[in-house]
């Protein structure tokens, strides 16, 4: 039996009802679901994935209204090499992007999903990407046959009744069809984590603006609001449309008795991203407030006064729960005592969560991600490196009054930085835009246990958006230069890392809470209030123009090295940039070209 695919009388949108009813003929579910976005309804769903075995309920006192899902071990994260964007033309998508022309993947698709969603629901999620009605927002509509990627689509965005009202009868939206490839037979018992083992593909259609993920449950292949909407479709309609879609996190400072700012930095995965989102400073730094828009993603237009406005297009985190600690994040974890869905962390005897980091000994007679005893003296994890939380941001305690206000907020400096154990220095100021946008394009980090390949290995990741941006890296430049120069008062950009290790292979910066002493700098230089000296790599802060107070043993020739300018490693990174550049050739601007000449000059 299939489901009858006519739209419920409220449906106004005829394009959205043709594409749900299409899909169905298509997908074959056994029946269609449109989600009000209620809590009735996600409680319903949470409990039929606890009947099913998908979910399992969480300590009541201990973590009130959670959940933990296992995913399928070969399930576990992105797969950047099953990810494609099949713009018509191949040079579009550039080096940067997997590649498949249209027509070709449309019909691959087609193929394997021809009843792919047999014996299941499909839900039809309308949702907005960014507060409702704003100005920066988008609505997308999400296709599924996961209702786990219903409830965490609920947390991680706005979703619901409300979304198809204001999409009206000829409203745009961005289709998202998901399924994870899995069709029942008829009385055929289901998994609890369904996948496909042969098939993955997170498509994405520039030209229709249509993503179409088919064949895993987890994460950014599966909820697609965030990666493939909020980042690589959405950088595309940026470019179009003036405006920028960007893998930052937004963050609010208030200096004691002055004027709040907001950063938005960008770093590759694995940075610390959240930490620094929902950072506390240190107690030298009592009066500076720090305040989260956002973690991950961020929407900026240029406002009417010439300066950027940012959204958090988010509504949620799903972060990386492993290394997240009351020494490391107290904010997060705060965040995560309720109504929080885990995945692939491991379980204690008493319902309760850990990971590795959380705590300094791990509790006695852990179940690991797999749902199996873990051994403590074995060389497995007890939670996946990879498992998460997903949480709604009004959980984060240090979340801003303004992170829902449809105008934005107004962007005063970006930061880019990456996880560099030499040849970069602590902070560098940019001298003006387009070095700025130099820096950012060239920026790099290090392969960390977490990531694929090789670990150590530096990966040119510009923008932090290597594996996000849909379209070609050149072109993605020159739009930032074109920003830059539309508006009339541009945020300074700054370079960062946190992550220098001295001769013994140490860290060398203390990082979390006393990155604050950095952004302190950095705000004070946006007021004109701090000073810095030229360097050929830029501006960059003298031993007394930071404050260090309080950093135990933390010396001026640990600052000193912090802040070295070896030339032969910057020779050798200039050439990487070339190399970098040369990938890129076909669409590259001359500005970009020019810069890196000049930097081979200086130094
Ligand atoms: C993320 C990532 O999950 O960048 O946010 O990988
Ligand atoms: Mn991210």
């Amino acid at each position: 039996m299939t489901a009858a695919t006519t739209a419920p009388d409220y449906v106004k949108n005829k394009k959205l009802a043709a594409w749900v009813a299409e899909v169905a003929q298509l997908t074959k579910p056994e029946r269609i679901v449109w989600c009000d976005g209620s809590q009735a309804e996600y409680d319903r769903l949470c409990a039929e994935m606890v009947a099913s075995g998908m979910l399992i309920k969480l300590n009541e006192q201990k973590r009130p209204g959670c959940f933990l899902a296992r995913s399928d071990p070969d399930d576990v994260a992105r797969m950047e090499d099953r990810t494609f964007v099949c713009s018509k033309n191949k040079e579009d998508a550039g080096p940067n992007n997997n590649w498949v022309a249209p027509e070709e993947m449309r019909a691959t698709l087609t193929k394997i999903s021809d009843g792919c969603m047999r014996g299941r629901t499909m839900y039809v999620i309308p949702f907005s990407m960014g507060p409702l009605g704003s100005h920066i927002s988008h609505i997308g509509v999400e296709l599924t046959d996961s209702p786990y990627v219903v409830v965490s689509m609920r947390v991680m965005t706005r979703i619901g009744r409300a979304v198809l009202d204001l999409l009206g009868s000829d409203g745009f939206f961005v289709p998202c069809l998901h399924s994870v490839g899995a069709p029942l037979a008829p009385g055929e018992k289901d998994v609890v984590w369904p996948s496909n083992k042969q098939y993955k593909f997170i498509c994405h259609f520039p030209d229709e603006k249509l993503i179409w993920s088919f064949g895993s449950g987890y994460g950014g292949n599966a909820l697609l609001g965030k990666k493939c909407f909020a980042l690589r479709i959405a950088s595309i309609m940026a470019r179009e449309q003036g405006w920028l879609a960007e893998h930052m996190l937004i963050l609010g400072i208030q200096p004691p008795g002055g004027k709040k700012h907001y950063i938005a930095a960008a770093f590759p995965s694995a940075c610390g991203k959240t930490n620094l989102a929902m950072l506390i400073p240190p107690k030298e730094l009592q009066g500076w407030k720090v305040t989260t828009i956002g973690e991950d993603i961020a929407w900026i237009k240029p406002g009417k006064d010439g300066r950027l406005y940012a959204i958090n297009p988010e509504a949620g985190a799903f972060g990386v729960a492993p290394g997240t600690s009351e020494l490391t994040n107290p904010n997060c974890l705060a965040a995560l005592n309720k109504n929080t869905i885990f995945t692939n962390v491991a379980m204690t005897p008493d319902g309760d969560v850990w990971w590795e980091g959380l705590s300094q000994t791990p509790p006695m007679n852990l179940t690991d991600w797999q749902g199996k005893p873990w051994d403590p003296d074995g060389d497995k994890p007890a939670a996946h490196p990879n498992a998460r939380f997903t949480v709604a941001a009004s959980q984060i305690p240090c979340i801003d009054p303004q992170w829902e206000d449809p105008a934005g907020v107004p962007i005063s400096a970006f930061l880019f930085g990456g996880r560099r154990t030499t040849t970069v220095p602590l902070v560098t100021e940019a001298n003006d835009w387009t070095h700025g946008v130099y820096m950012a394009a060239t920026m790099a980090s290090e392969t960390t246990a977490a990531s694929v390949g090789k670990m150590g290995v530096v990966r040119r990741d510009p923008f932090a958006m290597l594996p996000f941006c849909g379209y070609h890296f050149g072109d993605y430049f020159g739009h930032w230069l074109k920003v830059g120069k539309s508006i009339a008062q541009a945020p300074k950009i700054f370079a960062v890392n946190w992550f220098r290790k001295d001769e013994h292979g140490k860290f060398i910066w203390p990082g979390f809470g006393d990155n604050m002493r950095v952004l302190k700098w950095i705000v004070e230089r946006c007021e004109g209030k701090a000073q810095a000296a030229e360097t050929p790599i830029g501006r960059m802060p003298r031993f007394e123009d930071i404050e260090l107070k309080g950093i135990s043993g933390f010396s001026k020739k640990a600052f000193d090295e912090l802040t070295r300018i070896d030339k032969g490693l910057w020779q050798a990174e200039v050439k990487d940039h070339e190399r970098l550049f040369g990938e890129l050739s076909a669409r590259m601007p001359a500005e970009m070209v020019a810069q890196r000449k000049q930097l081979e000059q200086a130094l």
